[in-house]
């Protein structure tokens, strides 16, 4: 996710934004830029060079004025367009006077952008973000102030942003607004602040200013003042930081683990913008297959490892229910050795957080090998797997910088639930009625996922009281399976307790040998159509002396007589569980450890990367 840092009225503007974007580094980034304001002129430089951007850029400003005191910047982490210095931010407008920086998604960018190249605009780069600059030019030169040419131009685009604009003709002025993305702005004497995160101004501004939803403010050296869309006076609440550099890195969270599984309505909500034309067609802008490629597809075989291997076996119920295609899900480690078959007409869907997983790589080359079209679904743009694969859908989950992977289990169901829509939707598999309920249900599960991580004490009680336990079995019928695989794997690497997954009705075959006292069953049932099955199995291991835990939906009120512990969460679309259900095993998985005093964000022998087979 990018970082945003603005200044003005400051005497070392530059060193200002360059420190703050260092500070930012923990966003993850992959591009940065700067633009500094003086009188009549706005000066930018900009650098593409992966983790080093920020360093690169310092370079780069060695002929910076010195006596520019407004200035902005940005750290790039690539959704539209490649990470190149091209699409990095700022983004000026058609006279190189004005200048915007951007964090998140503006979805009907190509409608604005096809407009405003027919009212004679040109366009530098690929990115969302430019309509901006194009957009404020315009009302400028109909004769609006900056604030103004700011609300106009929000008028016209969806989607989620935190914007800030500058303009060499007021050049003591920063504009900035925010809807979804994360914005703050920061005041000391003679000087004022803007930025995505605490950290970048921490130790410069003095006061901090939460700005919310669809706020405009205008920033000058002697302070700042905030309007609604319609440019109505308001108050901006003033927050109270007592942080310290590291805790402001961690949003003040305890750890980055906790961080990221509460960023997971955010990561949903990002994945699932700018996905659906105005004709209803759901598209990817960056997949690079066609869709007559996509109508050849006769069989589908997914590849992954870990946790991206569980979203994978999610994606298989939902592809072939409402696509009806045949799917095959391997442990990437596994598929190049087994001699596997690719007919005409296979799509191979490799799935990594990272893109950089050696087993899933080579998984995607050996099915390109084999003649194969490859796909990635990927967090990261122009990751290995990205370039090589044939065609790409990312997840925007940001950067997950804990071991354990939580927003990207999520964010790749959410991606890969989506590509099976437009499989439906090509195939003609679902009546559009029913693409257009399951996509609009999509977009609710990051308000279903929000209301789930609410209910956060439930848990942590739940695992005070298990913290003891060493032997845990995780249960699911469907794709509740999945995610009990998935939540076995959550609290085995994180609190190193034994812990198994297994389909329920597989219990009888032979681990059933294993419940005794002291045991603890944790049981996905969540899904209507299985519940009865689900809940006699349960019978079945409380009968032998486990402890039961079940998640259940609100309104489930037979699970009581089987379970000692139930974890409520919202119901949803069968299909779409697996997005809320994880959550609270990840909760369960996370209070646990942090009971047992474990490294949450670095369990030990583990590595975020696995680059060796
Ligand atoms: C578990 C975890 C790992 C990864 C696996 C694949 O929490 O993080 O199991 O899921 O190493 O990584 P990616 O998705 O980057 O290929």
């Amino acid at each position: 996710m990018c970082g945003i840092i603005g200044v003005v009225g400051a005497s070392d503007t530059l060193d200002v934004l360059l420190e703050g974007l260092e500070r930012l580094e923990y966003r993850g980034y992959d591009s940065a830029g700067v633009a500094l304001v003086r009188p009549g002129e706005t000066w930018r430089r900009r650098a593409a060079a992966g983790v080093e951007s920020v360093a690169a850029l310092r370079v780069a400003c060695a002929d910076a004025p010195g006596d520019a005191r407004t200035g902005i910047g940005h750290t790039r982490w690539a959704t539209h367009g490649a990470p190149e210095a091209v699409n990095a931010h700022p983004h000026l407008d058609c006279t190189g006077r004005v200048a915007v920086i951007h964090n998140g998604i503006i979805e009907n960018h190509a409608a604005v952008r096809e407009e405003l190249e027919a009212r004679g605009h040109h366009f530098a780069s690929v990115t969302d973000s430019e309509v901006l600059a194009h957009l404020v030019e315009e009302s400028r030169a109909a004769g609006l102030d900056l604030l103004d040419a700011v609300r106009a131009s929000l008028a016209v685009v969806h989607g989620a942003f935190a914007v800030a604009a500058v303009d060499a003709d007021e050049p003591e002025v920063i504009v900035a607004a925010r809807r979804v993305s994360p914005l703050i702005v920061g005041t000391a004497p003679g000087v004022s602040y803007l930025a995505s995160d605490v950290p970048a101004i921490l130790g410069r501004a003095t006061t901090f200013y939460a700005v919310n939803d669809d706020e405009v403010v205008r920033l000058g050296p002697e302070g700042f003042r905030a309007v609604d869309l319609e440019g109505s006076p308001i108050r901006l609440r003033q927050l109270a930081i007592d942080w310290d550099l590291e805790t402001a890195e961690k949003g003040g969270h305890d750890d980055f683990l906790s961080k990221e599984i509460a960023e997971q309505p955010e990561a949903l909500r990002a994945t699932l913008a700018d996905r659906r034309r105005r004709d209803g067609a759901i598209t990817f802008d960056e997949l690079r297959i066609d869709d007559d490629e996509l109508v050849a597809v006769r069989r589908v075989v997914l590849v992954a490892a870990g946790t991206s291997h569980h979203a994978a076996l999610v994606a298989k119920y939902a592809i072939e229910r409402w696509a009806r295609l045949s799917v095959e899900v391997d442990i990437a480690s596994e598929y190049r050795y087994r001699d596997p078959i690719v007919e005409i007409g296979t799509l191979v869907i490799a799935v990594s957080q990272s893109g950089e997983t050696i087993d899933t790589i080579q998984a995607a080359r050996e099915a390109r090998r084999r003649g194969a079209r490859v796909v990635a679904v990927s967090n990261i743009v122009d990751s290995s797997l990205a370039r090589e694969a044939d065609a790409v859908i990312y997840t925007r989950a940001g950067l997950e910088v804990s071991v354990a992977s939580t927003k990207a289990f999520v964010t790749q169901v959410a991606a890969l639930e989506l590509l099976a829509l437009r499989l439906a939707q090509l195939r003609a598999t679902l009546p559009a009625s029913d693409v257009e309920a399951l996509f609009l249900g999509l977009r609710a599960v990051a308000d279903q996922v929000a209301a789930t991580l609410a209910r956060h004490d439930a848990v942590r009680d739940v695992a005070a009281t298990l913290a003891g336990a060493r032997d845990f079995f995780f249960l699911g019928r469907h794709v509740g399976f999945p995610t009990a695989l998935e939540g076995a794997l959550k609290l085995k690497e994180l609190t190193y307790r034994h812990a198994e997954g297994y389909p329920a009705g597989e219990l009888k075959h032979g681990p059933l040998a294993l419940i005794e006292p002291g045991v603890v069953v944790v049981a996905v049932t969540t899904d209507p159509a299985l519940h009865a099955k689900m809940l006699s199995n349960l019978a079945e291991v409380k009968a032998r002396g486990a402890t039961v835990v079940a998640v259940a939906t609100d309104d489930d009120d037979s699970v009581e007589a089987v379970a000692d512990f139930v974890l409520r969460v919202p119901a949803t679309e069968p299909l779409f569980t697996p997005m809320v259900d994880i959550v609270v095993l990840q909760l369960f998985a996370y209070d646990t450890a942090r009971l047992l005093g474990r490294n949450v964000d670095r369990p030990r022998n583990l590595a975020k990367t696995v680059t060796v087979e």
